[in-house]
């Protein structure tokens, strides 16, 4: 297609973004500090998720020249509807026009999206919304964009855990099955590989229940940059620093 010419740019040498073959497959980020970066500017809250979403496309586009298969965001938490009710309000009806937006191009940059979390809690027009986008997009294999939405990590495993003993009450499984691989395919991720990479934004040094159980063994990059203010330049510095890392998985180095 003309449009995904377009948008990748040749790998030139001095680009300082050409593919390095240890670079991170999948890369997770949790997108924090838009309300903070609203109120730098003494703006309300949800300024600043609009202006984190439009952050996304620039990170995404530069996915497949950076050799990043997997791009996991972190859009919505099991604990963000402790939030004030316009604040929660705001933030479901920016997920509603931000698939109504991006739907098309998203389609034709060959993008597959996916949703993972409890979807029970939302409303029945964002349900159905993200459901077209991933029929939608099921055809496309550049780029696989995962957003969490009503996300989190101890959710998802309970809830993994609860259909395991369901299938297991069925007779179709029995506790002799039990094992991590087993759990694993229970999971919202499931089709996934375990994210490589977790970056954080805004200057915090923690999880926040985010892909506790995938990111066992994943490298974690804390940046102080707010996420509306994150470039395509800060990614793909930390991308490229990713390769020397020693990931040792438990063994010793070779
Ligand atoms: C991250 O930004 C987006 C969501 C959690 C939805 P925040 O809204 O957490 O921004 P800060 O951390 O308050 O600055
Ligand atoms: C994590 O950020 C959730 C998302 C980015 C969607 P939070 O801002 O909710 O996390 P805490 O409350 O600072 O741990
Ligand atoms: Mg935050």
């Amino acid at each position: 297609m003309a449009r995904q010419d377009q948008i990748t740019p040749p790998l030139a040498p001095h680009s300082g973004e050409r593919q390095d073959p240890r670079g991170p497959e999948h890369v997770a980020i949790i997108m924090d500090g838009n309300g903070r970066w609203a109120q730098m500017r003494g703006r309300p809250r949800l300024f600043g998720h609009h202006a984190g979403a439009q952050r996304i496309r620039e990170v995404l586009e530069a996915c497949p020249d950076l050799g990043v298969k997997y791009l996991t965001i972190f859009a919505f938490s099991t604990e963000n509807w402790k939030r004030t009710q316009t604040e929660v309000a705001g933030l479901m009806r920016l997920f509603r026009h931000y698939i109504q937006r991006e739907a098309r191009e998203l389609l034709k940059s060959g993008v597959r999206v996916r949703f993972i979390g409890d979807r029970i809690k939302l409303d029945d027009k964002l349900v159905s919304l993200m459901d077209e986008l991933e029929l939608l997009t099921s055809g496309n294999d550049k780029v696989h964009l995962t957003i969490a939405l009503n996300y989190g990590g101890r959710d998802e495993v309970t809830r993994a855990a609860k259909r395991l003993a369901y299938e297991i009450e069925m007779g179709r499984l029995t506790h002799q099955d039990v094992d991590a691989e087993t759990l694993a395919r229970f999971l919202d991720t499931r089709v996934l590989p375990d994210p490589d990479l977790v970056i954080r934004t805004s200057g915090e040094a923690r999880i926040s229940n985010f892909l506790l159980w995938q990111s066992a063994y994943a490298e974690y990059e804390f940046v102080d940059t707010l996420w509306p203010d994150f470039t395509r330049a800060e990614f793909a510095r930390i991308v490229a620093s990713y390769a020397a890392r020693d990931r040792r998985f438990g063994a010793v180095s070779a």
